[in-house]
C-alpha cells in the first residue's frame, strides 16, 4: 500500500532522529523514540502505526485507490468543483476564505489561540450549515466536542440565537465511538473540537500527544475521503507555536485557516495559509459581538483610530493602505519618539528588523538624529503589517513624532523605503490610491516611479511624487 519506508519518531516531542535512541536527543525523553512506517498518499504524508489503527470498519489508508482513466477522472471533476454554500454575511465571509464554499469530503483545520472564538466560529457555521440551504432544505451537523458539555454548547448555541433543528451536539473525546455514532446520521458536515482531545484506542499516549493527533487526523481525513462528509477540525496554537499539535497537521490536512485577533480588539481575522481548492490570500474579517461572530463587510476603514480626515491632528500618526487578498485594507502606523537617559526601541505590529532597517535609512539618508532617541512603534488594532507598501508611512510617523509635527490628517503614503532612501513602487498602486480616495483622503504620497501608472485614474486627489525620503520631508515638513 503506498511507498512505505521507515522513520524512527519520538512520541513525546515529535523529532524524528533517524535512527532508535534509548533517550531522545531532542526532548532527552526516555524510551519514547517508536519505529513507524511511513507512507507517501496524494500529497500527504501520514504514519502508519502497525495493528492498532487498522481496524475493520475504519476507512482504509490509500490501499483502496485503483488507477483511473483519465476518463474516468474528467467525469470526476464537475462533481469536485460542486461547493456547499455557506449562506448569509457571515457565511459568505466564511466561503470566500474557504475558497467559495466547503468542499465535500476534505479536511479542514481551524487554528488558532486558546480564546481567540474558534469554537464560537464553528458553532456558528455548524448552525447556518444546519438551517438549510435554499431548496435543498435543512441538513443534519454533528458538533462534537472534547472540551466542553453538550449542556455548555447548548447554553452557548443559545446566546447566540441559534435554532438549528438539524445542528446534532456530542460529546466525546473517542475518535473510534465518534465515527461510529455519527455514521447512522449521514450528516452534511462534522465539526470536531478539538484535535487536541480526542484520542484513538491502540495508538500510545494521552489525547494531544503528537503522535495521537497524528493518528486522529489521519483517521478523519481517511473517513472524510470515504464518505464526502466535510470534517472541520479545530487545533489551538499558541503565538509562539509550542504546541507542536496544528503545525505538523498542517501537512496532512487540506485546508487550514487561522482565527487572529487580539484580546484587546473585539475584530478577528480568518486567514488562509493552506488550501487545496483555492487561494490562500483571502482574509475575512469578522467583529466578535454578545451573539457571536458578525461579518465586517466594509473593513476599509477598521485599522484606523478615531483621526480620520476633518479630525483634530496628532503628530506621529501617519497612514498608509495595504491589499490582502482581494481587497485593501486603510491602516494607521503610530510613532512615538522621546529622548531620555536610556535608548529602548519598542515595536508592536511590524517586523523588528523593517523598522529598524527604515529608523538606520532615516538617520544615515535623511539625516535624522535618531541615535539617542527611544522609538515605540504600534500598528493601530493589532494587525500585523507584512506589505512593505508600508514603509513610508512608517517612516513618516516618525518624522512626524521627531520633528513635532503633525501630518495633515487628509494625506495618505504608499511606497517602499530601500536602503539608500530611494522610494519604490509596490503591487496594485492604482487600487490603493482609489481605496484612499473613496475615503476622502485629499493627497497621496507616491515613489516618482509609480506616477505613470496612476496618471489613467481620474480621482479627487493630489498625486505627490517623491523619489526619496528627504523629498517627503522637504514637501511635507
Ligand atoms: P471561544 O469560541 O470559546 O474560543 P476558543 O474556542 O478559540 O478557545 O470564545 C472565547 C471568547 O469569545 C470568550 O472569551 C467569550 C467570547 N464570546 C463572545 O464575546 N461572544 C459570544 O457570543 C461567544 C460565544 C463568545
Ligand atoms: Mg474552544
Amino acid at each position: 500500500s503506498g511507498k512505505a519506508k521507515v522513520s524512527w519518531v519520538c512520541e513525546s516531542c515529535g523529532a524524528t532522529p533517524g535512527q532508535w535512541w534509548g533517550t531522545c536527543p531532542s526532548c532527552q525523553a526516555v524510551n519514547t523514540v517508536r519505529q513507524f512506517s511511513e507512507y507517501e498518499s496524494r500529497g500527504s504524508v501520514g504514519f502508519e502505526v502497525s495493528e492498532a489503527v487498522t481496524r475493520s470498519w475504519l476507512p482504509q489508508g490509500p490501499g483502496d485507490l485503483v488507477p483511473q482513466s483519465l476518463e474516468e477522472v474528467k467525469k470526476g471533476m464537475n462533481q469536485l468543483e460542486w461547493r456547499i454554500p455557506l449562506p448569509g454575511h457571515f457565511g459568505m465571509e466564511v466561503a470566500r476564505v474557504l475558497g467559495g464554499g466547503l468542499v465535500p469530503g476534505s479536511l479542514v483545520l481551524f487554528g488558532g489561540d486558546p480564546g481567540v472564538g474558534k469554537s464560537t466560529l464553528l458553532l456558528q457555521i455548524a448552525g447556518i450549515l444546519a438551517e438549510g440551504l435554499g431548496s435543498e432544505g435543512p441538513a443534519r451537523v454533528i458538533y462534537v466536542s472534547g472540551e466542553e458539555s453538550i449542556d455548555q454548547i447548548g447554553n452557548r448555541a443559545d446566546r447566540m440565537r441559534i435554532h438549528a433543528p438539524g445542528l446534532y451536539l456530542y460529546s466525546s473525546t473517542d475518535i473510534e465511538d465518534i465515527l461510529e455514532k455519527i455514521r447512522g446520521f449521514s450528516p452534511r458536515v462534522l465539526v470536531i473540537d478539538s484535535i487536541q482531545t480526542v484520542y484513538l484506542r491502540g495508538v500510545t499516549g494521552s489525547a494531544g500527544n503528537i503522535m495521537q493527533v497524528k493518528e486522529c487526523t489521519s483517521a478523519l481525513l481517511r473517513f472524510a475521503k470515504q464518505t464526502s462528509i466535510p470534517v472541520l477540525l479545530i487545533g489551538h496554537v499558541t503565538k509562539t507555536g509550542d504546541i507542536a499539535g496544528p503545525r505538523i497537521l498542517e501537512h496532512i490536512v487540506d485546508v487550514v485557516l487561522y482565527l487572529e485577533g487580539e484580546r484587546c480588539s473585539s475584530y478577528r481575522l480568518l486567514r488562509s495559509v493552506k488550501n487545496r481548492f483555492g487561494s490562500t490570500d483571502e482574509l475575512g474579517v469578522f467583529e466578535m459581538s454578545e451573539s457571536g461572530l458578525q461579518a465586517v463587510l466594509n473593513p476599509s476603514e477598521l485599522f484606523l483610530s478615531e483621526n480620520h480626515p476633518g479630525s483634530e491632528v496628532l503628530a506621529g500618526l501617519a497612514v498608509s493602505v495595504i491589499v490582502d487578498g482581494s481587497r485593501t485594507f486603510l491602516l494607521e502606523i503610530q510613532a512615538l519618539c522621546a529622548s531620555g537617559s536610556t535608548v529602548v526601541r519598542h515595536i508592536n505590529g511590524i517586523s523588528a528588523n523593517r523598522a529598524d532597517m527604515i529608523i538606520s535609512v532615516l538617520m544615515r539618508q535623511a539625516g535624522l538624529k535618531l541615535e539617542n532617541t527611544s522609538i515605540f512603534i504600534n500598528v493601530v488594532s493589532g494587525f500585523k503589517l507584512t506589505d512593505t507598501a508600508g514603509d513610508l508611512a512608517l517612516a513618516a510617523a516618525i518624522c512626524s513624532s521627531f520633528l513635532e509635527f503633525p501630518l495633515p490628517n487628509d494625506v495618505a503614503f504608499i511606497g517602499e523605503v530601500g536602503l539608500g532612501g530611494e522610494l519604490r513602487t509596490v503591487p496594485r498602486m492604482d487600487k490603493r490610491v482609489t481605496a484612499v480616495a473613496k475615503l476622502g483622503y485629499k493627497k497621496c504620497v507616491v515613489p516618482t516611479s509609480a506616477e505613470k501608472s496612476l496618471s489613467g485614474l481620474h480621482l479627487d486627489i493630489d498625486i505627490l511624487a517623491c523619489g526619496n525620503l528627504t523629498a517627503v520631508i522637504n514637501r511635507l515638513f
